[in-house]
């Protein structure tokens, strides 16, 4: 297949880039305005022919579109403390930018895969959330993704157009930007800067795999049913004081370092997700949460060469403002 992946420079999208290529040999177009967390480096090595510009560009998307069987949109402002202090881009590029990748799709008969979060549901106290749960979006980040999650599923019902969604529960592994929670206490406790648990620390997450989310995204691009929603979760749930605990002991650092501090604004208490719909395409996640984040914790001491600009660049003054604080040296 010839796929054009929007936001291919990022870092799920670049797994699933990396997947496609070395295990379907898939040819591939990137359309990426490489924002903050966009990078080239992300692709080093990879045959694709890149373009740089935004999904809201109706010109760039006409460029990169040519020529490919299907389109897979992992484009998107991705923080959800970003959009709380700043929702503009999240309206921006999730709203437009996926009606303007939507027309362009329609315009050219092509099969189209959104790729959306379990953070459209909100939060659950008890048990997990299926494809059928009704859509509760709490931050700016997750309400502009459900509207765009609408939007293409209004295009299948109204337009009959090819088009089908993954949602993916909370993502870790390599090449993630170290704003969320992951990557920020690992670089962090490899550095003896503070770990900010927000609140109690006592949320629960569901931990994907990358390359796990990435397999799910390509059995549902291949075998999904036009105009249906399938959701991809992680094997395990993790309280983040005890993700924060298992990165203490894999890097070696002081659990003195711990340091509680105010909560998110509106924090979403636990994510789950049920993935039968997508376990009956043939897809199973395969990385247990223990051996991935010990290989990311691995990942991220090995390659410094990644990490250093964006923890030199501009990223301190997004964390001095985030957290009322300067990163350390
Ligand atoms: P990321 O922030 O690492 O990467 C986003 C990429 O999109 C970057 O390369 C950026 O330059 C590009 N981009 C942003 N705005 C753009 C625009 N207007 N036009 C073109 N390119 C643009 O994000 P990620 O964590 O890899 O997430 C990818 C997708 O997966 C998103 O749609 C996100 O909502 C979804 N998702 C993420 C997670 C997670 O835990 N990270 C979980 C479930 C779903
Ligand atoms: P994050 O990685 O931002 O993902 P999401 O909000 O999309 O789930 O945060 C994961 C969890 O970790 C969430 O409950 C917020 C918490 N968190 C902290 O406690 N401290 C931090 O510095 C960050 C970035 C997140």
């Amino acid at each position: 297949m010839k796929l054009l992946v929007c936001g291919g420079a990022g870092f799920i999208g670049s797994n699933f880039v990396r997947q496609r290529v070395m295990e379907h040999g898939d040819e591939i177009v990137v359309l990426d305005k490489l924002t903050y967390a966009g990078r080239r480096e992300n692709l080093a090595g990879l045959p694709h022919d890149f373009h740089h510009g935004a999904i809201e560009d109706p010109a760039a998307v006409a460029a990169a579109i040519e020529g490919v069987d299907a389109v897979v949109n992992f484009a998107a402002e991705t923080h959800v403390d970003r959009s709380i202090a700043e929702p503009d881009a999240f309206v921006q590029t999730h709203a437009i930018g996926t009606w303007v990748l939507l027309e362009a799709a329609k315009d050219r008969g092509l099969r189209y895969l959104q790729v959306s979060t379990d953070e459209v549901y909100g939060s659950i106290e008890e048990g997990s959330f299926t494809e059928d749960s009704p859509l509760r979006p709490s931050s700016p980040y997750s309400a502009t993704k459900t509207g765009a999650d609408l939007l293409v599923q209004s295009y299948a019902h109204t337009y009959g157009m090819e088009t089908v969604i993954c949602r993916g529960s909370n993502n870790y592994g390599t090449h993630q930007y170290p704003e969320k929670l992951i990557p920020l206490m690992i670089l962090n406790a490899m550095h003896g800067d503070p770990l900010p648990v927000y609140g109690d620390g006592m949320q629960v997450r569901n931990w994907i795999h990358a390359t796990d989310f990435a397999a799910a995204i390509g059995h549902v691009l291949e075998h999904g049913v036009a105009g249906e929603v399938y959701n991809a979760g992680g094997p395990d749930e993790c309280p983040n004081l005890e993700v924060i605990e298992r990165i203490i002991e894999l890097t070696g650092a002081d659990r003195s370092l711990i340091e509680y501090v105010e909560d998110r604004p509106g924090h979403d208490r636990r994510y789950s997700l049920s993935s039968d719909k997508v376990r009956a395409l043939g897809w199973e996640p395969r990385v247990r949460f223990a051996q991935g984040l010990e290989q990311t914790v691995a990942w991220y001491r090995d390659n410094s060469a990644w990490w250093s600009p964006i923890r030199s660049g501009d990223y301190r003054e997004y964390y001095a403002r985030q957290y009322g604080r300067a990163l350390g040296a």
